[in-house]
């Protein structure tokens, strides 16, 4: 994938976790494995000291930009085991494109594209044993690039450290590919126009945490978020982009600054222009929406993730109400479209888009 030269330090035996097999055991981001990737940046030196050790803790010092003003910017991508015992990356180069775009709204270096692809790849190599033989498992990748400077005045940052963690994970929710229930958040807001929404970074996912344990409380997975500006045109899903079928055509908000430019919404915006299934990026308000369940007009609503894959829409919680979608029950194209995605990120079926990458 490139030329940088990745010094690898293995975990000593006798310092090994051990990590479920059992895939109904390994739920979401809780496991680790033993090594990571780490680089580091300098104004006066540029990236440097690519190296795979032994997963620790960062040494970060307590003054460290991160830690006082945020600077911070993720990822999150998958490998996925084939049946014939390959591994392969899926839309890696994406992930990639989209830290150098997180990090240039925090004024943050993002390491290259081939830094990047190289230490994903050298890491998933050497923990390939670690990719979930289990249905529906995979290993979650996470780059996190983050501000390192000692410094407490408020400027952008000189120094950075990227690292890598692999996490082997089962489905995002805890119900697997059942039908989420989704509460339409009316007061807090996500994202504004000119904010952050649209970069993958930790405080988007902060501002979200009030409102996602207010529902959680109320029986709901996760939230629908609005506009900020006159709480109607429908956003996103808290880790997810969101999809709705209304009278045959699917529609989908679209990246206007605010809403995070998903690797799986573009995955599927591309698979149903190759079905011929209409689908438009346009803004939709949820006043629409809740006009097109009450004429029977809406067909389907999913959200779609790198982790959630694609997680049908059963239930919309609005103003007191609870809403059904296809009467709670996984819609044909929610299933359609898991069935295509899995099949090419599992090699079951052939990847005419080129989306996966062997790890060798
Ligand atoms: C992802 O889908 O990769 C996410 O980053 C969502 C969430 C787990 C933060």
């Amino acid at each position: 994938m490139s030329d940088w030269k990745i010094e690898i330090e293995r975990c000593p035996e006798d310092r090994r976790g051990a990590i479920p097999t059992d895939g109904s055991k390994l739920g979401f981001g809780r496991h680790f494995t033993d090594h990571m990737f780490v680089a580091s940046f300098r104004r006066d030196g540029g990236w440097q000291d690519p190296r795979i050790v032994p997963r620790d803790s960062l040494g970060l010092d307590p003054a460290a930009m991160v830690l006082h003003y945020g600077l911070e910017v993720f990822e999150g991508l998958k490998a996925y085991r084939s049946a014939e015992d390959t591994i392969h990356l899926f839309r890696w180069r994406m992930n990639a494109e989209r830290m150098r775009r997180s990090a240039e709204r925090l004024v943050m270096e993002a390491p290259p594209i081939d830094l990047f692809g190289a230490g994903v790849e050298a890491l998933v190599s050497l923990e390939k044993d670690a990719v979930p033989r289990a249905e529906g498992c995979s290993l979650y990748i996470r780059p996190t690039l983050v501000a390192s400077d000692p410094f407490l005045g408020v400027r952008p940052a000189d120094e950075f450290m990227f690292y890598v963690l692999c996490s082997p994970v089962g489905a995002y929710y805890a119900s697997g590919f059942q039908p989420t229930r989704i509460l339409v958040e009316q007061h807090d807001v996500r994202a504004a126009e000119g904010g952050l929404g649209e970069a993958k970074t930790g405080a988007n996912y902060a501002a979200s945490l009030r409102a996602q344990r207010r529902a959680q409380k109320a029986g709901y997975n996760q939230v629908l978020w609005l506009d900020a500006k006159e709480h109607r045109y429908v956003e996103e899903v808290g880790t997810s982009n969101i999809f709705f079928q209304i009278d045959g055509k699917v529609i989908t908000p679209p990246l206007g600054g605010t809403i995070l430019p998903g690797v799986t919404r573009d995955s599927v915006i591309r698979l149903l222009k190759s079905w011929d299934v209409p689908v438009v990026e346009e803004r939709i308000t949820i006043d629409e929406v809740m006009a097109a369940a009450a004429a029977g007009t809406l067909e389907e609503a999913f959200g779609t993730g790198t982790a959630a894959v694609i997680s049908p829409v059963g239930v919309f919680g609005y103003e007191g109400q609870d809403v059904e979608v296809n009467g709670a029950q996984v819609g044909p194209l929610a299933q359609r479209l898991y069935d295509a995605l899995t099949g090419i990120q599992y090699q079951r079926e052939p990847d005419p888009f080129e989306w996966t990458t062997p790890v060798p």
